[in-house]
This record gives structure tokens, C-alpha cells and sequence, in this order.
């Protein structure tokens, strides 16, 4: 593997338009700021990110099961798939690697269509509510995880 620590963070649909999407609900920082912002956090803990976004729930899981092998966590914002996707959940068990999802928005505090996770359940944990922080956080959270392993 590439570093000692490699966490892919995948970003779902819609997501790259964080910046002009919804700013009441999603903030104004972009998709380009935010990985800018944990590529650099991981490099201060000696470790190393790959940032990935697709609209497709097929390339969703072909980066999940990709990330078997030169990963050792993933972090994922599945976005509107959280609702809806099995299949993404599959390939998150399937690949076995631990796994933080991760919402800017909190879902609990939405429609309630949004309050079920398909995917929450294939990970250790949800940080959800923070904004662009809740990236951050589930990076460091990723990091402490594979710290203690
Ligand atoms: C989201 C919440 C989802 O319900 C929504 O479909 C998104 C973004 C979030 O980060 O808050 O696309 O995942």
C-alpha cells in the first residue's frame, strides 16, 4: 500500500456542487476546498487521502471495491444513496475496510425520508450535522481508528 495510513473519502452525487447547492443547508465552501482541507490535515498525521466523487452509485462501488488493497479506511458521504442504496452498503460490508459516513447536513433534523440510512449500518460510525467539519472529523476519527488497530 501506498502509506502507512491511505483513506479514501468518496463523495456522493451532487456533492460537487457544494458551494452554490442549497446554501441554507450545505454552506458555502466547495467540494475543491474541502478535500484541499483534508489532503492537508491528513499530511500533518503522516497520512495520505484520496478524494473521489460521482453522481453514479455503480462508480460508487467500483471506488469502494477499488479502495480493497490500497486503502485502509474509507470515509463516505453517500449523499441522497444513503436513503436508498443497498447496494452501496453491500459493497461497504463486502470490501470489509472500516468505514465513517459522513453528512453535512443533520438528518434527523430533515424530511423524514431522510432520517433512514441504508448505509450507516456497514459503518463503525455517522458524523453528521457539522458541515464541512463533519469531513474533518471522520478523517480524524478514520485516523484514530487505524491508530488503535
Ligand atoms: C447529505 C444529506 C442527504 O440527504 C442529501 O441527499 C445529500 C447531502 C449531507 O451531506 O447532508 O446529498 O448527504
Amino acid at each position: 500500500m501506498a502509506a502507512a495510513r491511505h483513506i479514501v473519502v468518496l463523495h456522493g452525487p451532487n456533492l460537487n456542487l457544494l458551494g452554490t447547492r442549497e446554501p441554507e443547508i450545505y454552506g458555502t465552501t466547495t467540494l475543491a476546498e474541502i478535500n484541499q482541507v483534508l489532503t492537508a490535515r491528513a499530511e500533518a498525521s503522516g497520512a495520505t487521502v484520496e478524494c473521489l466523487q460521482s453522481n453514479s452509485e455503480g462508480e460508487l462501488i467500483d471506488h469502494i471495491q477499488a479502495a480493497r488493497g490500497k486503502a485502509h479506511a474509507i470515509v463516505i458521504n453517500p449523499g441522497a444513496y444513503t436513503h436508498t442504496s443497498v447496494a452501496i452498503a453491500d459493497a461497504l460490508r463486502g470490501v470489509g475496510l472500516p468505514a465513517i459516513e459522513v453528512h453535512l447536513s443533520n438528518l434527523q433534523k430533515r424530511e423524514p425520508y431522510r432520517r433512514r440510512s441504508y448505509t450507516a449500518a456497514a459503518c463503525v460510525g455517522t458524523i453528521a450535522g457539522f458541515g464541512p467539519r463533519s469531513y474533518y472529523l471522520a478523517l480524524d476519527a478514520a485516523l484514530d481508528l487505524l491508530e488503535g488497530q
